[in-house]
């Protein structure tokens, strides 16, 4: 089996690929490669964030690699939060903050058009490639449901009646940005099998 690091240590996302991707690959996290490093995150688009954080791994610990980044843009605020959702109420990850940052700044808008976008980068065999997938919907005039994380309450995908956090798992993965993007990955993967 052919090691493969995905540059998190975020367990849900890693359980999520370890089972799609089956036997070709022994996918391995930071912690399993013993990477504690801040990885530099410092591009200001999703794609350049990506790239860093693959490029890092393969730079400092030899292994082929993918990392993501995510973002949430809405189009009255000029694609905000976009590369900066995870900080957009400030340094730290409190949702909520976020959520209500968000809710504030939409205050009394019409225009709720937004999308969720996420793009994977790939280091394998010597090739770089890229990988997108992206939602469009809407922001919600308040939070609806709530199972998901982040911005899931306030978005509601167009395909949808319901927000993200009113969704089981399987039904986010099947019409979600990062289940697409995750989707062309695995396809990828199973056809560059060594
Ligand atoms: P990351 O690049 O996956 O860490 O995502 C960056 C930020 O975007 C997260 O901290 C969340 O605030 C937000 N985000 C990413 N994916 C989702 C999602 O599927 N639902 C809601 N919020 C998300």
């Amino acid at each position: 089996m052919q090691d493969l690091v995905f540059a998190t240590n975020n367990s849900h996302k890693l359980e999520e690929i370890r089972r799609i991707v089956g036997e070709g690959f022994n996918i391995l996290s930071l912690k399993d490669i013993n990477c504690n490093d801040e990885i530099p995150e410092t591009a200001d688009n999703l794609e350049g964030n990506a790239l860093m954080k693959a490029r890092y791994v393969k730079e400092h610990y030899g292994y082929d690699c993918f990392a993501d980044d995510t973002g949430l843009m809405v189009d009255a605020l000029d694609g905000a939060p976009g590369v900066y959702s995870a900080r957009y109420a400030g340094p730290g990850h409190d949702s909520e903050a976020n959520m209500r940052l968000l809710l504030k700044n939409l205050e009394g808008v019409v225009d709720r058009n937004a999308r969720f976008e996420t793009v994977i980068a790939l280091i394998l065999n010597g090739e770089t490639v890229i990988f997108r997938g992206q939602v469009e919907g809407e922001i919600l005039l308040e939070p609806q449901g709530v199972d998901g994380f982040g911005y899931d309450p306030v978005f509601k995908p167009s395909v949808s009646p319901v927000s993200f956090a009113c969704m089981s798992q399987d039904e986010k993965n099947a019409i979600s940005h990062r289940g697409a993007a995750t989707g062309l990955l695995i396809r990828y993967l199973e056809s560059h099998l060594l």
